[in-house]
């Protein structure tokens, strides 16, 4: 089937109402201001992405590809081409979806002649969008699945792998909204925000709960704050706009919940994910993993294709973003006037290091959930899901 390459309008990203360009939710305006900005040139998405304006590693993708398409528009020659994906390639350096997007775009445009560039970078651009929006949508039916049969001890076969599922059982994990039991609600925990925020649609880490919620099942999600930049905030705001139960917590308090058994399942995107298994995601999930593991709590990886480094053998490797010491010497908030504003906690020359993102071994890992289904957080695992990848390095 050939790929959609029409615009349309994504929760997360949409056409702007004039003309061949993109609008994206200004997520540092959240959540208290529902505001579109337009993407109109080339450093209008660099900007966007530099700034986390527009975040999440499937959505960051998918906007610096429309980014080198508006490029295209400017300039299509060979070095602006080159250029471009070089300028847009350096705002973010760990997810991997940000150089899968821009070396599939440079692939595709550099043998056509520049005078055909920007129309078939503007129609490879929205493949992207259409492809990220369905992948999520997949991982969203896979992960449900997987995560009812975990707690629920039911157990099966995980169909693409081969590889069984349900460990847990429902002396453990109690009974989740079953006709023969007082339902009680599943308790999911995440963390940062991998949900429709962080992705053209639909979510890595949130798709399965929305899939539950819109099934039936009861669900209430532990939503973690993600300091220094709060990204749980952003859950928080998502997931109310969907109608699902959460609460929210200090980073902190994690490994509380999952002691007190107050936790079922913990589940998280994905930056980038080695050949090997190992998982980048915002600073704080190796922590969590850890705790999980303590606590006997399954620890689950959602993430679609373009976030798989197959060239990345493990964890080692993938480069971790050092962000800006202000972020966490100044606290975000609002003023008396509601206008957005931030107060110091630190003088400007206090040291600080700010990592924003960790590495979760394999090992910690429960399964990885992609778009093509669940699979063990190995070489074996991902091979088995995507040979073609796989055999490719
Ligand atoms: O720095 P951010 O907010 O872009 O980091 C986002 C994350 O770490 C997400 O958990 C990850 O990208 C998965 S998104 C579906």
């Amino acid at each position: 089937m050939p790929a959609t390459t029409a615009p349309a309008t994504f929760s997360s990203l949409r056409p702007a109402p004039a003309g061949r360009s993109v609008e994206i939710l200004d997520q540092t305006r959240l959540p208290f201001a529902k505001a579109w900005i337009p993407l109109a040139r080339r450093d209008d998405a660099a900007h966007a992405i530099a700034t986390m304006q527009t975040r999440g590693a499937p959505l960051i993708g998918a906007v610096a590809a429309f980014g080198l398409a508006l490029a295209m528009a400017e300039d299509a020659s060979d070095a602006a081409l080159t250029a471009s994906a070089a300028l847009l390639a350096a705002t973010r350096p760990t997810a991997v979806n940000l150089a899968w997007a821009l070396d599939r775009l440079e692939a595709l445009l550099h043998p056509l002649p520049p005078a055909a560039r920007a129309e078939a970078a503007w129609a490879e651009a929205w493949a992207i969008a259409h492809e990220d929006a369905a992948q999520c949508a997949a991982i969203g039916a896979h992960g449900a699945a997987r995560l009812l049969a975990e707690i629920s001890g039911i157990g099966g076969i995980d169909a693409p792998s081969g590889n069984p599922i349900g460990t847990r059982t429902l002396a453990q994990a109690g009974s989740v909204g079953t006709a023969t039991a007082a339902p009680r609600p599943l308790n999911i925990m995440t963390h940062c925000n991998a949900g429709w925020l962080a992705t053209v649609d639909h979510g890595t880490a949130l798709a399965p709960i929305y899939r539950l919620h819109a099934d039936g099942v009861p669900v209430h999600v532990w939503v973690s704050e993600t300091r220094p930049r709060n990204q749980g905030l952003l859950t928080a705001w998502e997931l109310a706009e969907r109608g699902v139960p959460y609460t929210v917590i200090a980073d902190n308090a994690a490994g509380l919940l999952m002691m007190q058994g107050q936790v079922d399942a913990v589940i998280v995107g994905a930056d980038r994910i080695a050949a090997n298994g190992d998982v980048a995601n915002k600073v704080g999930t190796y922590l969590k993993a850890l705790a999980a593991r303590a606590h006997g709590v399954p620890f689950f990886v959602a993430a679609p294709v373009s976030t798989l480094d197959f060239a990345c053998p493990a964890g080692s490797a993938i480069p971790i973003e050092e962000r800006a010491g202000d972020e966490l010497r100044q606290v975000p908030g609002r003023d008396a006037a509601d206008r957005p504003a931030t107060v110091r906690q630190l003088p400007a020359e206090r040291p600080v290091a700010n990592p924003a993102f960790d590495v979760t071994p394999a090992a910690l890992v429960t399964a990885l959930i992609t778009e093509r289904g669940v699979c063990p957080a190995s070489d074996a695992g991902l091979a088995a899901l995507y040979p073609e990848r796989a055999s490719a390095q």
